[in-house]
C-alpha cells in the first residue's frame, strides 16, 4: 500500500511544501500539478434505494431568494423538494465540515484548518465498504491541492478555495495520499464520465462564481440548470443516483437558516417526482441518509440521530422525529476548538462523539474507529438529537451570545448576528485568530489545529506527519 511518504518521496519537495504551506506560490503549484496524478477508484455496492449519492453545494441564498428563483423551480419540478432543510452554521466552512465528519466543531469562521486525524469522516464509512468516493472541485489545480484558494490565474478572482471542500480539512483525509488523488477538479469529472470511472459517492463544488458566492441566484441557478441538463445526458452519473442541490447556507444571518433543496436523479421513483418533502433535514441528515442506504456505521456524532431523506426511511422503516421549529435559528456557534470570533470562545477540547452501542437512525451503530480511538470519553453532546444539542448548555457561550433554554442550540434572533453570507473574508489573514492558536502553537505540536498563517509563510517545511 502506498504511504504519504512514498508519495512525497516520488513527488519531490515541492509536494512536501504544499502540504502545510497554505499560501503556495505558483511555480510550487504548477510542479505539483505537473506531477500528481488523479485516481479514480470504482466499485459497485448496491444500495437500498440508491446506488450513487452525490451532492451539490451552492453558496448564501436565503430560502424565500431560491425558492422564488425559476430555474430553481425547473429543477425542482424535476425531483422532490425539500422544504424543511436546514444549515447548521454560519459562515460557509462549519457547514461543509458538517456534511463530512457530522459535526461542525463549533467552527465559526472560514479560515484555514486542519482537523486532527483522530476525528473520522464518510470517507471512512464508506471505505468499511470499499464503496468509492471522491470530490470534485471547480478548477482546483490538482488532486489534493491543499492550499487555501487557487484563483483565476488571469484576474485573480476567486475561484476554487479549500473552505468549500469538506474532506481535504480533515488530516485523517490529507494525511493519506491514496485519499488526496481522490480530490479532484471538474476537468476529472468529465473525465471521469467519460471513462465511466465514476464513484459512487462524490461531493461537487462549483467555483465562487458558479456557485453565486461571488454572483447571485439567477446566475447561478442557470449555471446549475445547465450543469444539470448536462449530467442528466450521462446515464452512467445518472440513471442510479440521488442528487442532492443545496446551499452551504442562508445569506441574512439572523434569520432561520433554512436552505432551499433539492433531490434529483434517477433513483427517484416517477410517482415521487414534482412532489414536496416537509420532514425536518440539516446537512448532517445527508450523511444519515448514506449510512442507512449502504447500511454504513454512524460516526457518532449529529449524523447520529439525523433524520433521513423519506426515499430511504421508508424502505428502512425508520421513523424520522418531528422538529419543533418554530424557534429554530441554527445560526450561530459554540465554544469549541474552532470558535475564535466575536460568537464565543476557544476551547483546545474536541468534543467526543458517541461510542456505545446506540443504533443511531441508520440502525447500523457506530465505526469501530471511533469507539477505538474515543471511547474512554463521554460524550460530550446529545448526539441522539436530530438538532444539534448542547447537554451543558449554558457554560459555555456569554451572553448575549447564549441560546435559549436549556438544551437547543437553536441560534438567536439577534441583530447583533448581522453578517451576511457574503461578507466572509477571500484573505486568509482576515481574520483575528485566538491566542492560542496564532502563536502556532497547535501546529508545533504536528497535530491539529490552525496552522498559523503569519508562521507558516516563514515556515514552509513545517511537518504534518
Ligand atoms: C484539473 O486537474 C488536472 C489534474 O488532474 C489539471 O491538469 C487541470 O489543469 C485541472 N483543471 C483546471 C481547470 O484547473
Ligand atoms: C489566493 O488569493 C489571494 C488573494 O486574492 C491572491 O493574491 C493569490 O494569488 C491567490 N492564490 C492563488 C494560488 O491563486
Ligand atoms: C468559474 O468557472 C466558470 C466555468 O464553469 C468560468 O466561466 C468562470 O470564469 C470561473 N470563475 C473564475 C473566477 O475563474
Ligand atoms: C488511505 O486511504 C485508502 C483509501 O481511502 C485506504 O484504503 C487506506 O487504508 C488508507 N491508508 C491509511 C494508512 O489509512
Ligand atoms: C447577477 O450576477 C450576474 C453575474 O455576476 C450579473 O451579470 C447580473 O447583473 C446579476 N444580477 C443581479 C440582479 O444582480
Ligand atoms: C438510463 O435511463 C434512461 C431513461 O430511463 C434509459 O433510456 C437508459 O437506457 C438508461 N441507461 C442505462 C445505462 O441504464
Ligand atoms: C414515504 O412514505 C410516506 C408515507 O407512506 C409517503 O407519504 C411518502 O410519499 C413517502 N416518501 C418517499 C420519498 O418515498
Ligand atoms: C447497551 O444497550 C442496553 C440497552 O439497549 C444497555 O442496557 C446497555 O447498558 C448498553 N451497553 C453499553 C455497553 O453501553
Ligand atoms: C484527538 O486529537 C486531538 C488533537 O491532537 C487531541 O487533542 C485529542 O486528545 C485527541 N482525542 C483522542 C480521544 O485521542
Ligand atoms: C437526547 O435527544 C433525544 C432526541 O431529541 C431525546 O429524546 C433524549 O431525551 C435526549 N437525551 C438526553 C440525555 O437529554
Ligand atoms: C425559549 O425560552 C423561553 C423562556 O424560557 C421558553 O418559553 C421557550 O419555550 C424557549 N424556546 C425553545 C425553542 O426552547
Ligand atoms: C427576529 O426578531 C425581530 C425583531 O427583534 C422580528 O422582527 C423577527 O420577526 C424575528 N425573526 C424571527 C424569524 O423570529
Amino acid at each position: 500500500m502506498q504511504s504519504a511518504i512514498l508519495l512525497l518521496a516520488s513527488a519531490g519537495a515541492a509536494v512536501a511544501q504544499l502540504a502545510t504551506t497554505s499560501e503556495p506560490s505558483l511555480s510550487q503549484i504548477q510542479q505539483a500539478a505537473a506531477t500528481v496524478v488523479p485516481s479514480s477508484p470504482t466499485s459497485n455496492v448496491e444500495g437500498v434505494a440508491f446506488k450513487q449519492f452525490y451532492q451539490i453545494w451552492l453558496e448564501n441564498i436565503d430560502y424565500s431568494a431560491a425558492s422564488g428563483d425559476e430555474n430553481q423551480k425547473y429543477l425542482a419540478s424535476k425531483g422532490i423538494t425539500l422544504t424543511n432543510y436546514w444549515a447548521v452554521a454560519h459562515p460557509s466552512e462549519p457547514n461543509y465540515i458538517s456534511s463530512a465528519a457530522g459535526d461542525q466543531f463549533a467552527l465559526d469562521n472560514d479560515d484555514f484548518w486542519q482537523i486532527p486525524e483522530n476525528v473520522s469522516t464518510v470517507a471512512d464509512l464508506l471505505d468499511t465498504k470499499k464503496i468509492s468516493w471522491g470530490e470534485y472541485q471547480e478548477h482546483s489545480p490538482y488532486p489534493g491541492f491543499q492550499g487555501f484558494n487557487y484563483s483565476n490565474q488571469e484576474n485573480f478572482a476567486n475561484d476554487y478555495v479549500r473552505k468549500h471542500n469538506p474532506l481535504v480539512i480533515f488530516d485523517s483525509v490529507a494525511s493519506n495520499a491514496s485519499r488526496l488523488t481522490q480530490i479532484k477538479n471538474f476537468t476529472n469529472l468529465w473525465d471521469d464520465i467519460k471513462n465511466d470511472k465514476l464513484p459512487q459517492w462524490a461531493f461537487i463544488t462549483p467555483n465562487m462564481t458558479d456557485d453565486a458566492h461571488d454572483t447571485n441566484i439567477t446566475f447561478a441557478s442557470t449555471w446549475e440548470r445547465g450543469f444539470i441538463e448536462e449530467l442528466e445526458t450521462h446515464s452512467n452519473f445518472w440513471n442510479e443516483s440521488l442528487i442532492l442541490l443545496t446551499f452551504d447556507e442562508t445569506e441574512h444571518y439572523p434569520i432561520s437558516n433554512k436552505v432551499f433543496s433539492i433531490l434529483l436523479g434517477g433513483a427517484i421513483p416517477k410517482d415521487l417526482v414534482g412532489t414536496v418533502d416537509d420532514t425536518f433535514y440539516t446537512h448532517y441528515s445527508s450523511l444519515a441518509t448514506v449510512q442507512a442506504n449502504w447500511r454504513l456505521p454512524s460516526l457518532g456524532r449529529w449524523d447520529c440521530g439525523a433524520n433521513i431523506f423519506q426515499l430511504v426511511s421508508n424502505k428502512t422503516g425508520y421513523t424520522n422525529y418531528e422538529v419543533d421549529t418554530s424557534n429554530l435559528y441554527l445560526n450561530s456557534s459554540f465554544i469549541g476548538p474552532l470558535s475564535q470570533n466575536v460568537y464565543s470562545k476557544y476551547s483546545s477540547t474536541w468534543a467526543a462523539p458517541l461510542t456505545g452501542n446506540q443504533t443511531c437512525s441508520a440502525g447500523h451503530g457506530i465505526l469501530q474507529a471511533v469507539k477505538d480511538t474515543w471511547g474512554k470519553l463521554a460524550p460530550t453532546y446529545n448526539y441522539t438529537s436530530p438538532v444539534p444539542y448542547d447537554t451543558d448548555a449554558g457554560k459555555d457561550v456569554s451572553t448575549p451570545f447564549s441560546r435559549n433554554g436549556t438544551t437547543w442550540f437553536t441560534g438567536v434572533n439577534d441583530t447583533k448576528l448581522a453578517g451576511t453570507g457574503t461578507s466572509d473574508g477571500a484573505s486568509p489573514t482576515s481574520s483575528t485568530a485566538p491566542a492560542a492558536t496564532s502563536s502556532g502553537a497547535a501546529s508545533s505540536t504536528g497535530t491539529t489545529g490552525k496552522l498559523a498563517l503569519a508562521v507558516s509563510a516563514f515556515l514552509p517545511f513545517l511537518a504534518v506527519f
